[in-house]
């Protein structure tokens, strides 16, 4: 990688940028947990070595997932990298590996402990690394929302459909209610069966992925889609409003695609001639709407893999996938869609330390921050999500 030839600017740093990573609790975080263990010291110039030792020492005992958001220092350790639905597919089929050591949120680890086998345990290096958006979908204000529907008579034609940044319990949730879950990468093909299922579509819990799908993918109008508020009675609608919406979408959104604005989309337009802006789908509407090209982290990393050399990219997504996409191509002028630094904070949580003494922790015979999900949930999470791996 030629750091010299790059063209990638850094963006400009904010004090919100990333939230402290404390060593201490952090009852301010979505989890606010400690770590158990005695971490390494950042400054251990052994780090690198330490993991590399670690891993060896495991050797096919373990199997080390990265997603796409997090840092280098800790991708250069997964043996697989990818988005959510690569990350669960490749999960599940690793039937033989004792240890799965999950690099990236609570969800997803939680997803993966469904899909694997009762032989196998699932680690999250920092127990802190939720996810803002997962945690805006609470399982008791959407089975309310569900006892409004079915005391509107509508429950029977609606057929919920929760993105994968969501809980075991709203996977569940969705499972125990013949429904499915989705990703970035197929939620078309998702929204597609759920209405060869019923009449309306209950989608959960990132409104943006909902809108977005719904209107660009599928040719719906952006009326036909009603946003409900479970902080506000109801919903904030009226029986008229959720009867005739085919699209009921949860107020839930990801606070750092949310930062990206259209006035982002503007000044890059003006800045950079020709640019192409490629944007994931958890960005706002007119966001997306403004942008040339939308999808998942693994489509964003095809189109810029593909692109033609000097080609210019604005991408809107996490800054650790851009920014690493920008140096692997240092003869496309790849740039980040906002001025300021934007970093998932939680994905940012597993860092180095914390990967090290999760791996020295197997080692030693001891199993760290493992995540389990309970038999019942996960036997009807698993129903939507074994309906998200059979969608054609
Ligand atoms: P994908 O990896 O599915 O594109 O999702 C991005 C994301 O926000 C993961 O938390
Ligand atoms: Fe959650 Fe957004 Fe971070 Fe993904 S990028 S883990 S959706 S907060």
């Amino acid at each position: 990688m030629d750091l010299v030839t790059s063209t990638w600017t850094e963006p400009a740093n904010t004090a919100t940028a990333l939230l402290l990573l404390g060593r201490g609790t952090d009852p301010a975080s979505e989890r606010g947990v400690d770590c158990p263990g005695d971490l390494p010291a950042p400054s251990d110039p052994d780090l690198v070595a330490r993991a590399t030792a670690a891993k060896a020492a495991l050797g096919e005992r373990v199997f080390v997932l990265g997603h796409h958001y997090q840092r280098d220092e800790v991708i250069q350790f997964a043996d697989v990298t990818g988005d959510s639905f690569k990350l669960a597919r490749e999960a599940a089929a690793r039937p033989d590996a004792e240890f799965i050591v999950f690099c990236g949120v609570h969800f997803m680890a939680e997803s993966a402990d469904i899909l694997t086998g009762p032989g196998q345990q699932v680690i999250l290096p920092d127990l802190a690394a939720g996810c803002s958006m997962a945690d805006m979908a609470v399982l008791g204000q959407v089975e309310t929302a569900w006892e409004q529907f079915t005391d509107l008579g509508i429950a029977d034609d609606v057929v919920p459909v929760t993105y994968m940044n969501s809980s075991a319990d709203i996977k569940g949730f969705v499972g125990r209610n013949n429904g499915v879950v989705c990703t970035s990468s197929n939620a078309k093909r998702a929204l597609d069966w759920a209405f060869e299922q019923g009449q309306q579509v209950f989608f959960l819990p990132d409104q943006h992925l909902g809108r977005n799908t719904a209107v660009l993918e599928m040719g719906f109008d952006l009326d036909d889609c009603v946003l409900y508020d479970p902080h506000k009675p109801h919903g904030g609608l009226t029986p008229e409003q959720l009867r005739d919406a085919k699209m009921i979408l949860w107020r839930g959104h990801c606070s750092v695609h949310g930062r990206f604005t259209i006035d982002s989309v503007r000044e890059v337009r003006e800045r950079v001639p020709g640019v192409r802006v490629l944007v994931h789908p958890e960005c706002r509407h007119d966001v997306v709407r403004a942008a040339d090209e939308v999808g998942s982290t693994e489509y964003i990393i095809r189109a810029l893999d593909a692109a033609p050399a000097g080609s210019a990219w604005a991408v809107g997504t996490e800054l650790n996938l851009v920014r690493r996409m920008a140096l692997a191509h240092p003869d496309k002028h790849i740039t980040f869609l906002d001025r300021t630094v934007c970093y998932c904070s939680t994905m940012n949580r597993i860092d180095l330390p914390h990967l090290v003494w999760a791996l020295e922790e197997l080692v030693a015979g001891r199993v760290p921050n493992r995540i389990t999900v309970d038999e019942d949930t996960a036997k009807y999470a698993r129903v939507a999500l074994d309906q998200m791996l059979a969608l054609p």
